[in-house]
């Protein structure tokens, strides 16, 4: 398989008024083109931090070591200017919570355009119509008027569509989604899976999905890394991991979770689940 992401042994540090933390500690997997990966690890295992160290966005203080490659090229310690030039066009991210990375001050068509501009160029007539076409793509009725509404006129299930739909205006060639389905309820969760499944399956695009919920994992998932506590606890193919998981802390999350596999028409692992067309709009 040919690998669009390599991260080898990551890791991630902060200082604290006791002393450097290592919040990622030597962390290694990979991702192919048109591949999803889950990384799946309780609260404050590092998901999070291993996708921010990825994207460049850690918080100021933060410093890093190993290699994170995305199309063979190194991105830990490159300048930031040309990670912001990379962030949103080879690579995206949808953030854990969409409020906090939506600006409530302007229009959701508004922010897609930009986005768009930024790294396309053209017109803002064009860059709309790119705007207006992306929401339609995930799933939004009425496009042409939500355009131009802002991120408190839509619900939560509503506001993650639209933070699909920017992450991936400029067709990115690997997106992050940290736990995009955490808030949201579990029938509005299959359909928002099922949607960035069919996405993915669309263009092609390299998925890191975070979540802690392995159920999830198992339905999308080709590779699994499992964290905890910053270390990798295991990875391997999502096969392995759910048919003879080697350690301790995964069997314990396997048997702990309540399975929803049922609603997503119990997929066999590793595939991608449903279509995006046969969506019930939220
Ligand atoms: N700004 C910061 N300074 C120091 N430590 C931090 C900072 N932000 C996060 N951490 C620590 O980094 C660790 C990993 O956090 P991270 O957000 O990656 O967890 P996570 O696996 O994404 O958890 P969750 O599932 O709750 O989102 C945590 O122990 C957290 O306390
Ligand atoms: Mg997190």
């Amino acid at each position: 398989m040919s690998e669009l992401l390599v991260v080898q042994d990551l890791t991630v540090t902060f200082p604290t008024t006791r002393g450097p933390v290592d919040v990622v500690r030597g962390v290694s997997f990979a991702v192919g083109r048109d591949e999803t990966v889950g990384i799946v690890g309780e609260s404050g295992s590092g998901k999070s931090m291993t996708s921010l160290a990825i994207m460049g966005l850690l918080p100021k203080g933060a410093t890093t070591r190993g290699s994170i490659r995305l199309n063979g090229t190194e991105l830990l310690g490159r300048p930031d200017r040309e990670l912001r030039r990379l962030r949103g066009d080879q690579m995206s991210m949808i953030f854990q919570d969409p409020l906090s990375s939506l600006n409530p001050y302007y229009t959701v068509g508004l922010q897609i355009e930009e986005m768009y501009r930024a790294h396309r160029g053209g017109t803002r007539k064009a860059a709309r119509e790119v705007a207006i076409r992306a929401l339609g793509h995930v799933g939004l009725p009425e496009p042409e008027r939500r355009v131009d509404y802002y991120p408190h006129q839509f619900s939560g299930g509503q506001r993650q569509r639209v933070m699909i739909a920017m992450a991936l205006v400029c067709e990115p060639a690997l997106l992050i989604a940290d736990e995009p389905t955490t808030a949201l309820d579990v029938t509005v969760q299959a359909q928002i899976l099922r949607l960035l499944a069919g996405l993915q399956r669309e263009s092609g695009t390299g998925l890191v999905f975070i979540t802690h919920d392995l159920a999830v994992i198992s339905s999308i998932a080709t590779r699994v890394l499992v964290m905890r506590r910053g270390e990798q606890v295991e990875y391997g193919t999502a096969e392995q991991i759910f048919a003879e998981p080697e350690h301790e802390y995964t069997r314990m999350l396997l048997e702990s979770i309540p399975r929803i596999d049922d609603s997503l028409d119990d997929p066999p692992h590793g595939s991608l689940i449903g279509s995006p067309d046969d969506e019930v709009i939220l």
